[in-house]
């Protein structure tokens, strides 16, 4: 089977996909729901229609494109996300989604009948920027978010989940969302590194084998306030001090491990009233905290929950801490990961074994189907930033490789 890819069509739609933004080029924004997302949608679903997939929706917005076959058995699943952060790229996620497509119709184009349907699926929101918690899509398919708690998620305009999915036309309870475990016979999500190590060994393909733990927190500290003038040193209860001293707590918390593997952010910092000259009385802290090691991840959880406590009390602030999710890490499947390793045999694509330190939407199919994930490189290993690149040569093999494992899972 000889499989051909349409660079120039995949690399047109890869900037027309881009266009779909918040922001100005080469940035993409592309928040969940928001016009921009809704237009991309529409746009994807219009290109699936043409390559001849069958289009289903789900009450939460997950879409799957399908290449229907003759048979009933469990269809062969594929795909990610294309909602994006503020102020990123266009690669992540959309490797998996336009990767897919183009897979597809380059398995059509070879002449291959498929025995299995093979399902492309497009994940809503994997970002957490909207409602605070990645993969809401997957993780509502997977069961790993009960449905009830999901409808009690709500955006920083404080519109509900379902206030918003209505309004973006998604119909129907979240609890008609689940999907069995064995609906699909497998799953590959193909998708940039979103780090350097396939570039570092000049690599042309990453099989991974691990998902990382990914765990979130928000953490809230309420002071004093008041007048930056008038009210002196000693009398202060500044809540952002406090934060700023947490912060950095966090990060040593996470040095101190001794483990290149444990990681942790403090990617958001909302300062209350946010003027020069008033004693910020209130801090809301975004902390991400990622580790291959379970039990790594979950105590430095645990000691930056202390150092909260230590630091609100030596500053005589009040604090409050949610834990938003702290999931278990994946392993890939063994059975897909050497179907993969033999596409890429067979398409004289190069390929090493690694684990994912950014999470997926695969953490969570992970739980419901035979799952692996299949990285090409991305320059430097940059991404969430808007000059993240991907060739469209290095985006074509993993798209060539995809393609024969897809062929041959659904055969
Ligand atoms: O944060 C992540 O790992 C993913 O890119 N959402
Ligand atoms: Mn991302
Ligand atoms: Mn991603």
């Amino acid at each position: 089977m000889r499989i051909e890819i349409n660079i120039d069509r995949l690399g047109a739609e890869f900037a027309e996909l881009a266009s779909f933004s918040d922001a100005a080029p080469p940035a993409v924004t592309r928040i969940v729901f928001s016009d921009v997302d809704l237009q991309a949608r529409a746009w994807l679903k219009e290109r699936c229609r043409s390559a001849g997939l069958h289009i289903r929706e789900d009450a939460v917005g997950n879409t799957f494109a399908s290449w229907k076959s003759d048979s009933a058995d469990a269809p062969v699943g594929t795909g990610s996300h294309i909602d994006a952060i503020p102020n990123s790229g266009r690669y992540d996620g959309t490797v998996g989604v336009l990767g897919a497509l183009e897979a597809i119709r380059a398995l059509k184009q070879s002449g291959f009948v498929p025995k299995r349907t093979i399902e492309l699926v497009l994940f809503t929101s994997e970002e957490p920027t909207r409602f605070g918690i990645g993969c809401l899509g997957s993780r509502l398919l997977s069961g790993a978010l009960d449905h009830q708690k999901a409808s009690r998620l709500s955006d920083q305009q404080g519109e509900s989940l379902d206030q918003v999915r209505h309004t973006a036309g998604f119909e129907g309870p979240l609890s008609s969302v689940p999907l069995s475990t064995g609906h699909y016979a497998g799953f590959i999500e193909l998708h940039i590194e979103q780090g350097p190590l396939l570039e570092q060994a000049n690599v042309q393909a990453g099989l991974v084998t691990n998902i990382a733990a990914p765990a979130s927190m928000r953490i809230e500290l309420e002071g004093e306030g008041g007048h930056a003038g008038a009210v002196l040193m000693p009398d202060r209860r500044d809540a952002l001090a406090g934060a700023a001293e947490l912060i950095l707590a966090v990060e040593s918390l996470a040095l101190d491990t001794g483990a290149i593997d444990t990681v942790a952010t403090a990617g958001i910092c909302d300062v209350f009233p946010g003027a020069v000259n008033s004693i910020p009385s209130r801090v809301s802290l975004g902390l991400d905290i990622r580790d291959t090691d379970l039990s790594r991840r979950d105590a430095v959880v645990e000691r930056i929950t202390e150092a909260a406590k230590a630091i609100s009390s030596k500053r005589s602030l009040r604090f409050k801490i949610e834990i938003l999710n702290a999931d278990a890490p994946a392993q890939c499947d063994p059975g897909i990961l050497n179907v993969l390793r033999r596409s890429c045999k067979d398409e004289n694509v190069t390929c090493m074994d690694m684990v994912s330190r950014a999470y997926h939407d695969s953490l969570f199919m992970s739980r419901i189907t035979p799952t692996a994930m299949l990285f090409i490189p991305c320059r430097a290993g940059v991404s969430h930033r808007p000059d993240e690149f991907a060739s469209l040569p290095d985006i074509a093999n993993g798209v060539r490789v995809l393609a024969r494992a897809l062929a041959q899972l659904a055969s």
